[in-house]
């Protein structure tokens, strides 16, 4: 019997344990390193990055934001990532990364200036959502930049279907994938009868969150942000960009100015 999973993080493991090339981490599918260049390159303009400011990328992927900004030149930059598998590939690579889920940052109280969420709210349990968006809340400093980026607004593909046999397996896939997927998860199957590994097809596919930008902004603006400006993502369609900032601290009224 082959089973299926929508477990992501589980996902980002096997993509880190089965890795070819570094850019794979980024999880758009093979040979995506421009666009991954070009959406983190976007993000840094958004931004506007500067030497001054504190970054902390979550679900940094491949790492091409944390590059990105050492080019730039940064006080500092940190990545997150789902797993240890993923942090030791791109610890070897020198870059400053830890694991931790969005809804438990391991990153200090009001200490980045600039964070970014690409690519990742997507993949979250909705019920995670709120307690994820509380947490890049509290790690923003006062005045922060926050990028929330690839949000969806319509729910993603239906789930692969589960499998009684090998043979339905590789008649499905190749209706619905072709030939190259087709090769592809047969590989894995051989993997897994000389391995004895379960017989799991983890899907990247599946989107858990996705939400109107209506909503989405209510949602976020509720957890102690304010919205800058949204704008459509260009590829893939059906999700939207959005850039807030977290309040500037007000200035203290003088005990004289009260009165
Ligand atoms: C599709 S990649 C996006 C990479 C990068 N942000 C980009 O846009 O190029 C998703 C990333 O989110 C991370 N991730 C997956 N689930 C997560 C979760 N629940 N909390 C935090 N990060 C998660 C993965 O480790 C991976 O780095």
């Amino acid at each position: 019997m082959i089973t299926r999973s929508d477990d992501y993080v589980e996902y980002c493991r096997e993509a880190a344990r089965n890795l070819r090339d570094v850019e794979d981490l980024a999880l758009r599918g093979k040979n995506t390193g421009e666009i991954t260049r070009r959406v983190n390159a976007g993000i840094v303009r958004e931004v506007e990055l500067r030497s001054d400011d504190d970054l902390v990328d979550i679900g940094c992927g491949d790492g091409t934001l944390l590059r990105l900004a050492q080019e730039t030149g940064v006080a500092s930059a940190i990545g997150l990532l789902a797993t240890d598998e993923e942090v030791a590939v791109l610890r070897r690579s020198g870059l400053r990364v830890r694991q931790a889920l969005t809804h438990g940052l391991s990153i200090a109280d009001q200490s980045a200036s600039v964070v970014v969420c690409n690519n990742v709210l997507l993949v979250v349990p909705r019920e995670r959502i709120a307690d994820s968006l509380r947490e890049i809340v509290r790690i923003a400093k006062p005045d922060a930049r926050v990028f929330l980026g690839e949000i969806p607004f319509v729910p993603g593909p239906p789930p692969e279907p589960e499998f009684g046999s090998i043979g339905e397996t590789l008649a499905y896939f190749y209706k619905k994938h072709g030939p190259r997927a087709t090769l592809g998860i047969l590989r894995r199957i051989v993997d897994w009868k000389l391995t004895g590994k379960p017989m799991i097809i983890r899907s990247g596919a599946s989107v858990s969150f996705y939400a109107e930008p209506s909503e989405f902004i209510a949602m976020v603006e509720q957890a102690g942000l304010k919205l800058v400006r949204h704008w459509p993502h260009d590829w893939p369609a059906g999700r939207y960009n959005y850039l807030f900032r977290k309040a500037a601290p007000t200035s203290a009224v003088s005990a004289s100015e009260a009165i």
